[in-house]
C-alpha cells in the first residue's frame, strides 16, 4: 500500500503499516467490485449529462471503467490485497490507466454514499439468489409431501405423541414457513431499493447533480430523501440479516426433526448416503452431519444480525468507520443461508421415508384418544365429561396392557353405554385423519388444497425469476 493516501489532505505523516492493515477492508469488500464500477459509470455519465464533466472526460472514464471490469472478471487484473478498500482500488487503477481524467470521477461524491450504494446493489442481487434457493427447497418439500400425502405418523406436542397427521401435512407446515420467508425477502428488497448516491459525505453537494438519473441508471426505484440518513443507516442490512435469521431458524427446526427422525429411536427416515457421514471408530454409524451443521450455523447468522445491530446502536450521525464492519456480517449471513438452503433441498428430496415405522409409532401412543372423546360428544356427552371418561379408559388400558383399538367392547361398556361396535372404525388412524375436515387441517382434502396452493406459488415465483 502506498504511504501517500488519496485522502491525505490534512495529514502529512504516513500511517503505520499496522494501522493500514487494521483500516483495510479490501479482503471483505473486494467482492463488490462490479457494483462499485457500475456505480461509478452511472455517476460519471450523470456528471457529463449535468455539464459537470465534459463528455470527453466522462467517455474516457467510462471506457476505462469498462476495461477494469473486464480485466477483473477475466483475471487479467488482480485486486490489490494491500489496497484500503474496493473504492480506492478502482479509483487508483482508473487514474493509473487514464491519468488526470480519472481524478475527476470523485467530483460530487464521497466514499460514504459510494459504499452505501454498492452494498445495496450487492445485497439486492444476492436476495434474488436466496429466493431461488428457497424455491428449490419448496420444490423438494412439495415432492416429498405429495408422495406422502396419505402416510400417517404421530403428530407431536411437547414431543409426546398427540394426534395422527400425515407426513405430507407435516412437511407442508415447513413450506408455509419458507413461503413467508420468501415474501419477507421480497419486502426487504423493495425497501432496500432506494439509492443513497448523491448524498455525498453527509450534506449533499453544491454541484447540480441529478440523483434521479443515477438512481434510474442503477435500477433503483427512487433515491433517499435525507442525505444524512442515506449515508448513515444500515437498516437494510439488519432487515436482510433478520430475514436470513428467520430462514435459518426454520431450517434449523427442520434439521432437528430430520436428525430425530433419522435416529434408531424414531427411524422415520433414512438420509441418502450423499448427505451423511460415518464415524471414524463406530462402524455402525450413519450421522446426519449436514443437518447438524445447518442447525449449528443458525447461531452464526443470529450472531451476524446481533453484531450489526450492536455495531449501529451507539453511532452518532452520520458515517462512522464502525460501519465498515457491516459487510463482514452481511456477507457471512448471506453466504451461510445460501449454502444451507442449497444442501437442504436435495437432502430432503432424496431421503427415504419409512412409512411402516411411522404408522407403527402412530398405533402405539393413544393418539386417537381425542377422537374417542369426540365419539362420545357426537352422541350427546359433553366434551369435558367425555374427556374425563377417555382419560380413565387410557389409564385402564396402560395398566392392563391394551391400546384403545384393542380394548374389548365389554370393557368400553363399563364406562359408557353409548359405546358400540362402530367405535373401532371411528378411532382407526385413517378415520382420525379423514374426519379432520376443517380448512388447514391434516385431513386429506386440506392437504390436497395445500399442495395445490404450493404448486401455484412455486410456478408463480419461477415465472417471475425468468
Ligand atoms: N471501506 C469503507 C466502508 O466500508 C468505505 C467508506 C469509507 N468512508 C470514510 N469516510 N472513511 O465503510
Amino acid at each position: 500500500m502506498s504511504s501517500q493516501k488519496m485522502w491525505a489532505g490534512r495529514t502529512a505523516g504516513a500511517t503505520s503499516r499496522m494501522a493500514d492493515d487494521f483500516n483495510s477492508s479490501i479482503h471483505i469488500d473486494a467482492r463488490m467490485y462490479r457494483e462499485d464500477i457500475r456505480g461509478s459509470m452511472a455517476h460519471a455519465a450523470m456528471l457529463a449529462e449535468q455539464g459537470i464533466l465534459t463528455a470527453e472526460d466522462a467517455d474516457t472514464i467510462i471506457e476505462a471503467l469498462e476495461g477494469i471490469l473486464r480485466d477483473i472478471d477475466s483475471g487479467v487484473l488482480t485486486i490489490d490485497p494491500e489496497a484500503e478498500d474496493i473504492h480506492m482500488f478502482v479509483e487508483a487503477t482508473l487514474t493509473e490507466r487514464i491519468g488526470d481524467a480519472g481524478k475527476k470521477l470523485h467530483t460530487a461524491r464521497s466514499r460514504n454514499d459510494q459504499v452505501a450504494v454498492d452494498t445495496r446493489m450487492y445485497a439486492r442481487e444476492r436476495i434474488k439468489e436466496i429466493k431461488e434457493k428457497i424455491v428449490e427447497l419448496l420444490e423438494a418439500l412439495l415432492f416429498v409431501a405429495e408422495a406422502h400425502k396419505t402416510s400417517i405418523l404421530p403428530g407431536y406436542t411437547h414431543l409426546q405423541r398427540a394426534q395422527p397427521v400425515t407426513f405430507g401435512h407435516h412437511l407442508l407446515a415447513y413450506a408455509q414457513m419458507f413461503m413467508r420467508d420468501y415474501d419477507r425477502l421480497t419486502d426487504a428488497a423493495v425497501r432496500m431499493n432506494v439509492s443513497p448516491l448523491g448524498a455525498c459525505a453527509l450534506a449533499g453537494t453544491t454541484y447540480p447533480i441529478s440523483r434521479a438519473a443515477t438512481a434510474a441508471a442503477l435500477g433503483f426505484d427512487g433515491y433517499a430523501q435525507n442525505s444524512m440518513d442515506a449515508v448513515s443507516d444500515r437498516d437494510f442490512c439488519v432487515e436482510l440479516l433478520s430475514a436470513c435469521s428467520l430462514i435459518m431458524m426454520h431450517l434449523s427446526r427442520l434439521s432437528e426433526e430430520i436428525i430425530l427422525w433419522s435416529s434408531w429411536e424414531f427411524a422415520f427416515v433414512e438420509l441418502d448416503d450423499a448427505y451423511t457421514t460415518g464415524s471414524s471408530i463406530m462402524p455402525q454409524k450413519k450421522n446426519s452431519d449436514m443437518a447438524e451443521l445447518v442447525r449449528g450455523k443458525t447461531g452464526r447468522v443470529y450472531g451476524d444480525l446481533m453484531g450489526t445491530l450492536t455495531m449501529l446502536k451507539g453511532l452518532p450521525l452520520a458515517y462512522n468507520k464502525d460501519m465498515q464492519e457491516d459487510k463482514e456480517s452481511l456477507f457471512d449471513g448471506i453466504d451461510t443461508v445460501l449454502r444451507c438452503l442449497e444442501i437442504m433441498a436435495p437432502m430432503v428430496r432424496t431421503m427415504k421415508v419409512k412409512t411402516d415405522n411411522m404408522y407403527a409409532a402412530a398405533q402405539r401412543g393413544f393418539i386417537n384418544a381425542t377422537d374417542l372423546a369426540d365419539y362420545l360428544t357426537k352422541r350427546g356427552v359433553s366434551f369435558r365429561t367425555a374427556y374425563k371418561l377417555v382419560g380413565e379408559i387410557v389409564s385402564y388400558c396402560i395398566r392392563e396392557g391394551y391400546v384403545l383399538d384393542t380394548l374389548p367392547l365389554e370393557d368400553y361398556k363399563t364406562y359408557s353405554e353409548l359405546f358400540a361396535p362402530d367405535l373401532y372404525e371411528e378411532i382407526s388412524l385413517e378415520a382420525c385423519v379423514e374426519k379432520r375436515i376443517s380448512d388447514g387441517s391434516t385431513g386429506f382434502a386440506s392437504v390436497d388444497a395445500q399442495i395445490d396452493t404450493l404448486k401455484k406459488y412455486i410456478n408463480d415465483k419461477k415465472g417471475l425469476q425468468k
